[in-house]
């Protein structure tokens, strides 16, 4: 298989940024969730097998790679493949079995990565899959799996976002929702549908049966109210990066606006209190 040196940049349609705020933004996001449900990856999985290959599609900082490469066995490898690895520590740094590879996952995979990996392991998703559409991009993910190989999948459901008013928030309106609504709509490259009003993470394991994987387990976890905030400032982090990178592109003061909701939101950070569940869905390929 190819490495990162040997493989060649790809196009990059990516509207967050991969700057210092974003890289603290998916480590916290990484721990905050690793803390609530308990796993890296799901148990149903079976990690303890001797030469496990492991792929991380989006690898961001690497951080899940970092952690799940300490509790695998020595003899497993792993796999970030990227679009990018600004985000990643410097390869020396990093445990030796870990390997990262440029590889655009709505791009067919090329002949080195099919039927290669024991476990598949995404998250954090909603702004690279296009159209609200995960098929082509889980169809892609079950050529480089082994037969019998597991995806596992975890999101932010926003299908389940709602913010409230604390019983003491009397000064909140709504902002964090107006901002959601905003970016989910106009934070592309081109239209795309509201990932609010047609979310297609609720629609995972539904997609999974559909492409043919078996043995489809799905764990919803509803983020515990005192962690809820920490989340929510990660997400108005992100709501700063797509308006520098996509709003203020499109014009017509739409950045400005983003902007102005984010603020919103930091004043009334106080009165607001965010029920999110976050998603994860875990599928087999077929052995035969
Ligand atoms: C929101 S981050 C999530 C990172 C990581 N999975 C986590 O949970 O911390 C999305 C990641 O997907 C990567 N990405 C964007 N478009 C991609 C594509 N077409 N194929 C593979 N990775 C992509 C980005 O570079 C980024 O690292």
């Amino acid at each position: 298989m190819k490495t990162e040196a040997e493989t060649r940049p790809v196009e990059d349609h990516y509207i967050l940024s991969r700057g210092f705020a974003a890289n603290i933004r998916l480590n916290l996001q990484h721990y905050l969730w690793k803390d609530e449900v308990g796993y890296l990856l799901h148990p149903s999985i079976p990690l303890h097998v001797e030469g496990l290959s492991v792929a991380d599609i989006g690898v961001g900082t690497g951080i899940w790679l970092v952690e799940l490469s300490r509790v695998l066995r020595p003899s497993a490898r792993l796999y970030g493949l990227d679009v990018s690895h600004a985000q990643c520590p410097p390869t020396e740094v990093m445990p030796s079995n870990i390997f990262l590879r440029i590889h655009d996952c709505l791009s067919e995979p090329p002949s080195d990565l099919i039927e290669q990996f024991d476990v598949i392991h995404l998250q954090c998703f909603n702004s690279v899959v296009p159209d609200n559409d995960p098929v082509p991009v889980v169809h892609k993910l079950m050529k480089m799996l082994k037969p019998g190989g597991y995806i596992s999948w975890s999101e932010f459901d926003f299908t389940s976002w709602k913010t409230t008013a604390t019983a003491s928030g009397t000064d909140y309106n709504d902002e964090a929702n107006t901002l959601l609504e905003y970016n989910a709509t106009l934070g592309h490259t081109r239209p795309k549908p509201n990932f609010m009003a047609h979310n297609w993470t609720a629609r995972l394991p539904l997609t999974f049966e559909t492409l043919g994987m078996r043995e489809i387990v799905v764990d919803r976890h509803p983020f515990s109210r005192e962690i809820a905030t920490y989340l929510l400032d990660t997400f108005m982090v992100a709501g700063q990066e797509i308006s520098a990178n996509v709003l203020d592109a499109i014009g017509g003061g739409q950045g400005d606006v983003a902007r102005g909701l984010i603020e919103a939101v930091g004043r009334n950070r106080r009165n607001i209190e965010l029920g999110l569940d976050r998603l994860t869905v875990i599928g087999r390929k077929p052995v035969a």
